[in-house]
């Protein structure tokens, strides 16, 4: 190989390095951004919301790309939840509403295949905190 093929070969590895360091970067600040926001709106921690996901067990039911073995077929996938206009089809999907539903899904809509799980207030706020940073 001739030293200018090298060279060239080596400014396109760089380059792609680059972009590549700059996408993560990007990626990164968005997932920051929307933590962000979904624990302002909510006022719970979006960390300690999806260790409570896998103490509940919503994955039997749900399939959720980011929790692992949450693979479930009963209720809707998860994913990309924080971009939904609707809960269930019924509440908007906004914090409070959210909440509502988390801690009382048969209350909301009887005889829903979710079982009321005796979700306490501040469990009820990071697990929406969570679900707020699908996208
Ligand atoms: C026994 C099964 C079951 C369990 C356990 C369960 N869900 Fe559900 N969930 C459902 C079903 C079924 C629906 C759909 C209800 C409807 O639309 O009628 C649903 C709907 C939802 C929705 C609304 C989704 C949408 O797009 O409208 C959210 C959010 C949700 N569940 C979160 C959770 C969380 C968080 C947990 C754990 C704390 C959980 N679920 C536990 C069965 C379950």
């Amino acid at each position: 190989m001739s030293a200018s093929l090298r060279f060239g070969l080596a400014l396109f590895v760089a380059g792609l390095l680059a972009a590549s360091a700059a996408l993560s970067l990007a990626q990164w600040q968005r997932e920051a951004r929307a933590r962000t926001m979904a624990e302002a709106a909510t006022g719970g921690h979006v960390d300690a919301g999806k260790v409570l996901i896998g103490r509940y067990g919503c994955g039997a039911c749900h399939e959720i790309p980011s929790v692992l073995a949450a693979s479930g077929r009963v209720g809707p996938s998860l994913e990309g939840f924080a971009g939904r206009a609707e809960i269930a089809g019924l509440l908007p999907n906004d914090p409070a509403e959210l909440d509502l539903w988390l801690r009382k899904p048969q209350s909301v809509k009887p005889g829903n295949g979710m079982p009321n799980q005796g979700i306490s207030e501040t469990d009820a706020r990071d697990i929406a905190a969570y679900l707020l940073t699908l996208n």
